[in-house]
């Protein structure tokens, strides 16, 4: 099984840099958040006692985002990473009814330390980190965590078909940076999606074979909900 302490995540540069810099260079970010609080308001909020639990929540951004347009009656937050917690802790002060665990996701599935059951369950650009034998094992633990019409989505990079494609979402990616308004900080991030290809923490798999997989756990209505480029949203209900 993969190792959780021998990504970059758990080195503390690495993810304040992340912190720092993400809003940059990840194409779309808010409008993907946007698309995620539609479906959850579609959904989701008509549910009485809503609970949430956000699985490799970084810096609990998604979660606040939820939190000032809706009243789930809990939240979780889970990261492998200390740090990251404390990050998330710090921005969520200020709201009750939260807990944050630090597991990795092959902790979740190994020891399923979560007792509950969740409404809606959220992952962002942290499940590419897991081979696909394991990703399949969290989608099926995701599965068992959920209440019935409960919903999944993860907004997540995946594996273009072929290398042609790839080298063009890889360009599209670079010229999205580019375009940023803050020329003198997107400058130096243009190399970011050469060292996201490099990167052997990074194992995208294709969105056809995690849409089958979903579906073949017992998902509904699985579907991509938004994409750009390897930057996709998608998911399922049970
Ligand atoms: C790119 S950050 C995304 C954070 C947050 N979801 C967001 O969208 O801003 C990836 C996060 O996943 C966490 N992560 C990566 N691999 C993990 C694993 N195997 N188990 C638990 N957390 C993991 C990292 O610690 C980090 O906080």
């Amino acid at each position: 099984m993969s190792k959780f302490e021998k990504t970059k995540w758990a080195d503390s540069e690495f993810s304040q840099n992340y912190r720092d810099d993400a809003d940059i260079y990840l194409p779309y970010r808010s409008q993907f958040i946007e698309v995620v609080k539609s479906l959850y308001s579609y959904f989701i909020d008509k549910k009485s006692e809503v609970r949430i639990l956000d699985i490799g929540c970084g810096d609990g951004l998604f979660v606040q985002e939820i939190l000032k347009s809706f009243s789930p009656k809990h939240a979780t937050l889970v990261d492998g990473s200390s740090e990251m917690l404390k990050a998330a802790q710090n921005r969520l002060e200020h709201y009750k009814n939260t807990s944050f665990i630090e597991a990795s996701f092959q902790n979740l599935v190994s020891d399923e330390p979560l007792l509950e059951n969740f409404d809606f369950i959220y992952s962002s650009l942290a499940i590419h980190h897991l081979p696909f034998e394991e990703k399949r094992k969290l989608y099926t633990y995701i599965y068992k965590l959920l209440s019935p019409g409960g919903c999944f989505v993860n907004y997540d990079v995946v594996a273009p078909q072929s290398g042609k494609v790839e080298k063009w979402f890889l360009s599209l990616w670079r010229q999205w940076i580019a375009e940023h308004p803050c020329k003198e900080r997107s400058e130096k991030l243009l190399d970011i999606p050469d060292q996201y290809k490099a990167n052997k923490d990074n194992i995208p798999d294709t969105l056809e074979a995690q849409l089958s997989t979903l579906v073949e756990i017992g998902f509904r209505q699985v579907d991509c909900y938004f994409k750009y480029g390897i930057f996709s949203l998608f998911g399922g209900f049970k």
